[in-house]
């Protein structure tokens, strides 16, 4: 995809950076945020220019519908830095038309791809030095959109913004991960906005992942909702389960989010022969597996996550902890993937884009 450089983008550049009060060795996820961001409004049946201007807080209606009926969807991107210096996104298309899918499902309007693309080119450019060299660095990227219009009539809004934040990032998790296997409650059901980035999708899990961490599980790994019998996501991940030496992750559907890092590895194992299958793995499928020794691997994969190896799984109430095994498909994949990342191998699959 080629980005183009354009002067359709405003910048108002801020007086002074707070890079250097920036501990990038020390970071935790998602706290620390770089000196702009890109603003971007819909009116009147039409997007206006974008402006690039100093990060602040912004006023907003208390009206607003983002506020009383979750008009608000995002994304979750990263950008890498090489021994170069040079500055790279991974897939970023992928991002731009997942976006725009959950767009439609949440009734907001399409951004357009000079918005959405030419946007990130020209703030990620312009907050390159953000982006540190050196495995695990990376500068996470946050597209979203909110309704701002106001009025509590609920009816879809008519005014829209869209924004990118960035946020340098090292990795999501602070330590091993342990999950619950849900049995009660849901993440999605059929027909509803599971596959959309909706941020209630994610307000949704906090109750029941609260519940898990009182626990001392990090995640959930939902279920369908219907039968709580097969395996889902993880939520902030997709889940892929090594039984022998085939992987398996669920097949996308309109509850499970169409994951970047979920297809990019399938691509990966493709390609290097590892066996995978994309159908649901039932939880006595699981459980059976644990109990003969034919569960080798559980892990989620996703663009904060990475490839996050979960160490072990409560279901039932009954906790299995995952052997330590020498030839992890997960730590396998994921060093693929990263060194794509970080133009460290050869992308054969033509995944990275130079900003
Ligand atoms: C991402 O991986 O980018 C996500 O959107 C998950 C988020 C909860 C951090």
């Amino acid at each position: 995809m080629i980005l183009k450089n354009t002067s359709e983008i405003d910048i108002v550049r801020a007086n002074s950076t707070k890079i250097n009060d920036v501990d990038f060795e020390n970071l935790t996820f998602g706290s620390v945020f770089t000196d702009h961001m890109l603003v971007c409004d819909f009116k009147d049946g039409k997007w206006e220019k974008p402006v690039i201007k100093p990060y602040e807080p912004f006023l907003i209606d208390p009206s607003a519908k983002v506020f009383h009926y979750g008009q608000a969807i995002f994304e979750g991107m990263k950008a890498y830095k090489d021994e170069n210096d040079d500055v790279w996104l991974f897939r970023p298309d992928e991002n731009f038309h997942r976006f725009n899918k959950s767009a439609i499902r949440m009734a907001m309007p399409e951004v357009t791809e000079e918005i959405f693309i030419d946007g990130l080119k020209t703030i990620i450019d312009l907050e390159r030095d953000w982006v540190k060299k050196g495995d695990g660095n990376s500068l996470y990227i946050r597209p979203f959109m909110i309704a701002i219009g106001s009025g509590v009539i609920a009816n879809p809004s008519t005014q829209y913004r869209f924004m990118i934040i960035l946020s340098p990032a090292r990795s999501y998790f602070a330590g091993e991960v342990k999950v619950i296997i849900a049995d009660h409650y849901s993440r999605a059901a059929n027909g509803g906005i599971g596959a959309a980035k909706a941020a209630g999708n994610y307000a949704g899990q906090f109750y029941p992942t609260k519940l898990a961490n009182e626990k001392g599980f990090q995640q959930v790994i939902w279920t369908d909702d219907a039968t709580h019998t097969k395996l889902e996501e993880a939520g902030t991940m997709n889940v892929f389960v090594r039984i022998n030496d085939t992987l398996i992750t669920a097949p996308i559907s309109d509850r499970i989010l169409d994951g970047i890092t979920r297809k990019s590895l399938i691509d990966i194992a493709k390609r290097d022969g590892i066996k995978i299958e994309e159908r649901s793995v039932l939880v006595d499928e699981l459980l059976t597996a644990a109990k003969n020794g034919s569960l080798k691997e559980i892990f989620g994969a996703g663009t904060a996550a990475v490839v996050s190896p979960i160490v072990g799984f409560s279901c039932q109430d009954v906790y299995y902890e995952l052997p330590k095994i020498e030839n992890s498909f997960a730590n396998d994949i994921k060093d693929k993937l990263t060194k794509i990342q970080y133009k460290q191998a050869e992308d054969t699959f033509g995944w990275m884009v130079k900003i």
